[in-house]
């Protein structure tokens, strides 16, 4: 199996409820490794940048005053199959259909404060990594 790496963001949901140890407990306790972490704080411009392909949905102007109105940790993850398990261990993106033990299912408050956002495919990784992070702060 290949040793992929993903992107997550731990959303400001959860940094101003103070449960991001909670949250990376679950992460690691998956198997995957935090290789590079910081906590910033988004500007609206940073959010829309990230969240472009989301544009024209109607969500969009809430999703990103939300992820721009508070500090939220952004991590690189890496192990086997990396995209795919965190994607299972986030659960549902609505916590109303997270499974049982996700993170969503646990701590999520609604489908716009959803906790945490992980990568969907290789590519979407490789580029939510490089909006965030230079090469020498991932330390694997
Ligand atoms: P995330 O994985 O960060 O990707 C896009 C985000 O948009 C998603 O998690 C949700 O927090 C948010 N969102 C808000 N409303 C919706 C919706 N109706 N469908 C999908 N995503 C939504």
């Amino acid at each position: 199996m290949a040793i992929e790496r993903t992107f997550s963001i731990i959303k400001p949901d959860a940094t101003r409820r103070n449960i991001t140890g909670k949250i990376i407990a679950k992460i690691e306790e998956a198997g995957l490794r935090v290789v590079a972490s910081k906590r910033i704080h988004m500007s609206l411009k940073v959010a829309q940048g990230f969240y472009a392909v989301h544009a024209a949905r109607p969500f969009y102007g809430e999703l990103t005053e939300q992820m721009s109105a508070g500090p939220v940790v952004v991590q690189v993850l890496e192990g086997e199959n990396a995209i795919t398990k965190y994607r299972e261990i986030m659960g549902a993106t609505n916590p109303a259909n997270a499974a049982e033990g996700t993170i969503r299912k646990d701590f999520a408050l609604s489908i716009g404060e959803n906790s945490v956002h992980g990568s969907d495919a290789p590519e979407t990784a490789a580029q939510e990594i490089k909006y965030f992070f230079a090469d020498t702060e991932i330390v694997g």
